[in-house]
Formats: C-alpha cells, structure tokens, sequence
C-alpha cells in the first residue's frame, strides 16, 4: 500500500501538538509503519528541503528545522500521499482551510506546525532520507477489515 512521510516540525512539537496531529490520521483510517523523534542536523534539514536550496527562504527554513525535536512519522494507507497533503492545508497558513490541521493550528508560514510529502515519488525520496529500511515496520491491522472493502 501506498506510503507518505509526515513530520511534525518543531513548533508543533513545542505546542505540544503531536498527538492532537498525529490523532487525525489514525482515526482516520491510515497507519503509522514507522515513528521517531529526534534534533535534525542542519545536514539532514538541508537535505529535506533540497528542492528549495538556493531561495531567500532556505537558510531560515533548515535553521528552524533544526532548531529542536521534531516527530517523524511514516504513514501508509490507500491514496495516503494525497490525502495527508488534504488533510495538512496549504503552505500559507492564513489561507488554509479550517479543518486542515494548518488552518486549524497555524498562522505562520515559517511556523506552520507540519510537513507531509508532496508527490509519490517525493514520498520514496523523504521515508529513504529519515528512515532505516529496518525502521519502517510491517504490520496488518486488526480494524483492516474495517475501514477498506
Ligand atoms: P512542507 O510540507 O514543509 O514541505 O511545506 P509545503 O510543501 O507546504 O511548502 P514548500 O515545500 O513549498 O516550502 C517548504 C517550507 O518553506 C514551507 O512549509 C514554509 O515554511 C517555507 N516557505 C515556503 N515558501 C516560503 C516563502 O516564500 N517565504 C518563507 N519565509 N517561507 C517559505
Ligand atoms: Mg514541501
């Protein structure tokens, strides 16, 4: 099944948000596979957020996600890429929408509480960067027969 990467950044973490975020998914429906805190280094954040290197942006962005413990999670579930993408808001918090965990926790762009992958294939890229291929667990939920068809 597909997976995604998601990541609470730490703003959400110092709100102590993790579990209200993390909460939205599982009762959703999708599954954690894979699940860890730690600091990034500014290595690690530089190499997240490659595809911005270069933009006015970049070195504030890798300093703030290195600033503190961040949660990183990977989530599997059908069409979950898309769905966490749905389910984050836009990248302006003050445009996304309520119900969207931007829209409903952040008002800051540089502060705005969560990453989820943006494609399929950023999705490989990112679960590769943050996890061991040992990290990310296979497990078959008892409330699958529940939630697909
Ligand atoms: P992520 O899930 O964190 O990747 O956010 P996103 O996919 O919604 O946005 P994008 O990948 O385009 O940008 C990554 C992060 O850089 C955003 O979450 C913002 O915090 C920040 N960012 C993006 N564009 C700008 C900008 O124009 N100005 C500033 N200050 N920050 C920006
Ligand atoms: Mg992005």
């Amino acid at each position: 099944s597909e997976q995604t990467y998601i990541m609470i950044k730490p703003d959400g973490v110092q709100r102590g948000l993790v579990a209200a975020i993390l909460g939205r998914f599982e009762t959703r429906g999708f599954q954690i596979v894979g699940m860890k805190m730690l600091t990034p280094t500014k290595e690690l954040a530089s190499s997240h957020y490659g595809e911005h290197e270069g933009k006015p942006f970049f070195g504030g962005l890798v300093d703030f996600l290195s600033s503190g413990p961040v949660v990183g999670v990977v989530l599997q579930g059908k069409g979950v890429v898309a769905a966490a993408r749905m389910m984050l808001g836009a990248t302006k918090p003050l445009e996304s929408a309520p119900g969207t965990i931007r829209g409903d926790f952040a008002i800051d762009m540089g502060r705005n509480v969560m990453h989820a992958s943006d494609s399929v294939d950023s999705a490989t890229r990112e679960i590769g960067l943050w996890f061991k291929k040992e990290e990310v667990v296979s497990w078959t939920s008892c409330a699958a027969g529940s939630l697909l068809e």
